[in-house]
């Protein structure tokens, strides 16, 4: 066990843990951050994306030493019911999902990818989530929601 610190979601976090854990697992099992979705379990599918800094980060194949002293953002921290983040906005506006499995880990790249790049074209939010798999095929309604919430965040 060692002890790890971090700031998730906003808050500073201290947890004695097994550092050669998955960052995955430490966020669902020890933190019951559920969220964060088990996919492939290889980095290949996206759905367990956290943000680490601004950038989107698969945490099944990311060993929980390494983030120590970064700022982590699950989709719990993107926003809330009550307050919903503009791209969690749009999602529901453009009705952007089918079972929602892979839906965390997008809104993750997405957010991602407008704190690098507030204003994408459609071929740079194609690219953005282009590691992310739905198995529903609802890529296309996705794109369009992500390009709605850049507009509103935008016109804000
Ligand atoms: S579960 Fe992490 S990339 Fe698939
Ligand atoms: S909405 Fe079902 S996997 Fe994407």
């Amino acid at each position: 066990m060692t002890t790890i610190r971090f700031k998730l979601n906003g808050a500073e976090m201290s947890i004695d843990a097994d550092p050669d854990q998955t960052l995955l697992s430490a966020l669902r099992e020890t933190q019951g951050l559920r969220g964060t979705h088990f996919g492939c379990g290889a980095g290949e599918c996206g759905a367990c994306c956290v943000l680490v800094g601004d950038h989107a980060v698969t945490s099944c194949d990311t060993p929980l030493w390494s983030a120590a002293d970064k700022e982590i953002t699950t989709i719990e921290g993107l926003g809330t019911a009550e307050r919903p983040h503009p791209l969690q906005r749009a999602f529901i506006a453009e009705q952007a999902m089918q079972c929602g499995y892979c839906v965390p880990g997008i809104l993750i790249s997405a957010a991602a990818l407008l704190r690098q790049n507030p204003s994408p074209t459609e071929t740079e939010v194609r690219a953005a989530l282009d590691r992310n798999l739905c198995r529903c095929a609802a890529q296309n309604r996705m794109v369009r929601a992500v390009l709605r919430a850049a507009s509103e965040l935008a016109a804000s």
